[in-house]
Formats: C-alpha cells, structure tokens, sequence
C-alpha cells in the first residue's frame, strides 16, 4: 500500500481541491481534507465514505480522513470611514476672519438653495464659535443611530454643528487634537442621507482645521465672505490662496455689509466703502457673487433663530441672498474641472 495506490482511489471521489494531505505507514492511511469550516457538517458523509472505502483497501489496517479548516482570508485593514457619503457637493463658506459675517451668508445661502428645491445640509464647523443653533433655533441633542448622528431639521435643512453636542463655553477652549476630533467625526460620523448639497460654515482663518476640511470633504468650492474694509480683504485673500493650494476652486466672493439700507427711508449708504470685494475679486480672478447689505433685520432675525431668508423671503435681503445661490447653483451645474486635486493624509 503507497500513497499513490491511495490516491487512485481517491480519484473515485469528487474532492474537488479538497484534498490537502496524504500520509501512508505500515498500513496505516491517513487523508487531510481541507475545507472551510462551516463546511463541515454537509462534508461528512462524504468524509466517512472516504474513509470506508480508504479501509477496505487491501493491505491498509486503519484508514482515518480528516478535516482541516481553511485558513480564513486576512481581513482586510479596516477602511478609513467614508467622508460625507451621499453628498453631492460640499461648498464651504470662508473668511479670513470672524465677525464679517460668514456664518450669517452660510446660513441663508443653504436656506436660498433649499428654497430652490436643493436637498440642502449645513454643517457648523467653526468649532470655537458654533452659531447655528442660534440662528438656526436648534437647541435639541442629535439623536445617535447605528453609531451616526442624525441630523437636526430647520428651514428645509439639516443641520449639524457642534453646538448641538457641547456647551458653546466648552469647545471654546478646546485645544488642537479635540478639535481634529471634532471635525473627523462631523465629516464622517453624521449620518447626512442623500444630500445634493452641503454648506458647510467654516472656522474664520487658514489654520489646520480649514486645511483638513479642504482636504478631505472634497469641496466643489468654496465661497469667501468679506466685508469692504481694506483689512477683511487682505484676509480674504490669504483664504483663496489657502484654498488655491489645495486645489479647490473659489466659487467666488460675496461681499457682506456691503452697504446700509436704511429701514426708514430705503437710502443706502456705504458705511464701510463699497465694492472692495468686487475690486478684489477682479484682481484675483475670483467670480464675484453678489453683495449682502448691512441691515438690522438680517441681525434680528439671525438673533431669533428665523434666517431672513425664511423669515421674509421677498425682502431685499432674502433677493441678495437668492441672487448668491442662483450663481452658486450654475456652477454647480457645471462639469467639475479637470484639474486633479491635491489628497494629503
Ligand atoms: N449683513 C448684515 N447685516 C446686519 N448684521 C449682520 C450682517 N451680517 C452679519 N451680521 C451680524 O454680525 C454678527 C457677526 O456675523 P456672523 O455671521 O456671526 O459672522 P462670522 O460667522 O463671520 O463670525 C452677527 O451678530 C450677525 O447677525
Ligand atoms: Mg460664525
């Protein structure tokens, strides 16, 4: 009896590629099948069948077929969780500074295009100073499922910040790795559903938070605010180089308290100088999108939780806002650019 006088008889059986092992001494047989292990039940009629006929052969003593389990496969590293699955286009709202306004354009730019029949997000990102839910009047926790945070709902939006999850004294003195973690988890812990944009309110400046949010969202674009001052635009234009290195095109500039409008008369009045962002705009290159006026009504409604946009959606204001978000919408329309964009980890 040798190995080879077990193997044609072997070759009677349907092993497919079963067959792992044959070990023959003395008259002693002994067959290694390896199979997978929840196979193993289902294999064992054939296992034992194996084994008769391996005993009946002449000259064998002891026949024993056995079952090895497969090795299973290595699992695979676990995925870096997806960044805003289900979102079509992710526009940030920037500027170089605070104050000028940014999230108050965020805010009714994502109501403007919710109204235009967008299945519009707004995600609060400035994690130092989280304003939406004041002016979103949102003051709920966010419920967590399957590990997601579900979006809180306003004016047509879904909206998350990190407002609704910590007092706002709290994130403000959080220090730098809180704040990755913040952003980390507002990129891929909410479970935003099928968005076909999402506005997201950005921290004021060009630090590492900007930089990781540009980087990983994978921006359509982005939108710089800035008041006509002098100083705002030398801001501004730190931000569009900011995001000029990384590749994400400016979808332009909006230029915020461009003027007063007085609510008694209607006058308006340049109060902070007129059209810098649309000079500045020229010489960058950057569209220009439109001006916001300065108005108490855009601060009172903002105060009370009803963006102007909804609150009064023919007033000036809400126009101004609508006229931004038509613009946006066009260049949303158009096909992305070839340029590549720049990942870094
Ligand atoms: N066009 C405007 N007219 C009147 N008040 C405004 C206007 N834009 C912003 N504000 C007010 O100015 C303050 C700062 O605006 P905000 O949007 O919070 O700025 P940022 O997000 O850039 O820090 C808020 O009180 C806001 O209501
Ligand atoms: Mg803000």
């Amino acid at each position: 009896m040798t190995e080879n006088d077990v193997r044609t008889a072997l070759a009677g059986f349907d092993l497919k590629n079963m067959l792992d092992g044959v070990h023959v001494a003395d008259g002693l047989v002994q067959v290694t099948l390896s199979i997978r292990r929840e196979e193993a039940a289902t294999l064992e009629p054939l296992r034992r069948e194996v084994e008769a006929k391996l005993a009946a052969l002449p000259g064998v003593k002891n026949a024993a077929v056995v079952f090895t389990a497969h090795k299973p496969a290595p699992t695979p590293a676990p995925a870096a969780p997806a960044v805003l699955p289900g979102v079509k286009s992710v526009i940030a709202v920037a500027s170089g500074k605070g104050g000028v306004g940014k999230s108050t354009v965020a805010v009714n730019l994502a109501v403007a295009l919710a109204q235009n029949g967008l299945k519009t997000g707004l995600m609060d990102a400035d994690v130092h100073g989280p304003s939406l839910p004041r002016m979103l009047g949102l003051a709920a926790k966010p419920e967590v499922q399957d590990g997601k945070m579900l979006p809180l709902h306003a004016w047509g939006l879904a909206c998350m910040s990190i407002g609704f999850l910590v007092e706002e004294e709290t994130a403000m003195v959080w220090r730098g790795p809180m704040v990755m973690g913040a952003i980390n988890q507002l990129l891929t812990q909410v479970a935003w559903g099928e968005l076909d944009v999402l506005v997201i309110d950005m921290p004021p400046g060009t630090g590492d938070t900007q930089l990781t949010i540009a980087q990983k969202a994978n921006l359509a674009g982005a939108v710089i605010v800035s008041t006509p001052q002098d100083i705002a635009l030398i801001d501004a234009r730190r931000g569009i180089k900011m995001f000029e290195q990384v590749n994400v095109p400016v979808l332009g500039i909006v230029e915020n308290m461009s003027y007063f409008a007085c609510p008694h008369c209607g006058e308006h009045s340049n109060i902070f100088g007129h059209g810098g962002a649309a000079a500045q705009a020229g010489r960058t290159g950057a569209p220009f999108l439109g001006e916001i006026p300065l108005q108490i009504a855009i601060r009172e409604t903002s105060d009370a939780g009803t963006p102007i946009t909804a609150a009064a959606p023919a007033s000036e204001a809400a126009l101004a806002f609508h006229a931004i978000a038509a613009k946006i919408i066009d260049r949303l329309a158009q096909p992305a650019r070839a340029a590549p964009r720049i990942l870094i980890e």
